[in-house]
């Protein structure tokens, strides 16, 4: 890849974000193995912060390309509400586990939903991870994050630990994609989820991406081998993220969702009572494309 100075990766931010857009920072990222950036930008009357990167393109048009990926973004004036549909969809772990009360988030980026759980579930303690410690300091500086992290990869933070939370949130994404988890990389993530809890993971890319349908169906396959299950929730005709949750609790039907996210908002007064969150969404019990 090109140097993290280069003019090129400038040219590529600014052609995304728009002439307007203000890069703040630009820096090589070394394990996540990447230039990676902040950059402020105004979409009407709402202004954004958004940490973002490079990395390779799936199925894109040209491959040689470095593809810009958004991984994590903030409105500047409400800090606290998630941005993108994905986070949301991420946060329904909230509401399926029996009580939220403690919280592991793999993968940190820019503290989105660290920010989200702060403002709306105060009462949840919450322990991050994250590989990459340049991105844990844009995240200090740049997006408000002022508790530690466990600066280490997920698979060896998981292999030493023996704790057990109410939710687990699996977003590992680096330049060369989506982590590369394996059987045992599940069954300690389950291992770490509390009965009456639920894990959730975020699957960018899905329908290019050939690597993760093994990957969730794996996940799939560890839960079905003790009796649990997963379920994934998609927006319909989007093909970008695609979250499958892993609930522990009494209710683990997919049918049990819908009513467990208005209570959610009910009680925790999510912004416009969490509308649009579920809307136009397609809930599934296997893998929803044929990839
Ligand atoms: C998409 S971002 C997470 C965004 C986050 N959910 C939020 O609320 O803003 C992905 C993060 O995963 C981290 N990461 C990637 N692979 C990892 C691994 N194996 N272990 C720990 N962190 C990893 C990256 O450094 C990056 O910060």
């Amino acid at each position: 890849m090109r140097a993290p100075d280069d003019q090129h990766w400038r040219q590529l931010i600014a052609d995304y974000f728009g002439a307007g857009s203000r890069l703040r920072v630009l820096r090589h990222a070394a394990a996540f193995g990447a230039p990676v950036f902040v950059v402020d930008f105004d979409r009407g009357v709402r202004h954004y912060r958004t940490f973002g990167s490079f990395g390779p393109s799936f199925g894109a048009a040209e491959p040689d390309e470095p593809q810009l990926t958004e991984q994590s973004s903030m409105d500047l004036l409400y800090p606290s509400h998630l941005v993108f549909h994905y986070e949301r969809l991420m946060s329904l772990a909230f509401a399926l586990a029996e009580r939220p009360l403690t919280a592991l988030l793999l993968g940190v980026g820019g503290a989105a939903m660290w920010r989200f759980l702060r403002a709306y579930v105060p009462d949840c303690a919450t322990t991050l991870v994250d590989a990459d410690e340049s991105v844990v300091a844009i995240a200090k500086r740049w997006f408000y994050l002022s508790q530690n992290v466990v600066i280490e990869p997920a698979q060896q933070y998981l292999a030493a630990n023996a704790r057990q939370f109410d939710v687990v949130l699996v977003d590992l994404y680096d330049a060369r994609g989506p982590a590369p988890f394996d059987d045992r990389f599940w069954a300690r993530t389950i291992d770490a989820v509390a009965p009456g809890g639920c894990l959730a993971t975020n699957w960018a890319d899905f329908a290019t991406n050939r690597a993760v349908r093994p990957m969730a169906e794996a996940l799939q396959a560890t839960a079905r081998g003790r009796g649990l299950d997963t379920y994934y929730v998609t927006r319909r005709g989007f093909h970008d993220n695609l979250i499958q949750y892993l609930p522990r609790g009494g209710d683990r039907q997919p049918e049990a969702l819908t009513e467990a996210f208005e209570r959610f908002a009910r009680q925790r007064r999510l912004p416009d009572r969490g509308r649009f969150i579920l809307e136009n969404c397609l809930v599934s019990e296997d893998f929803p494309l044929a990839i």
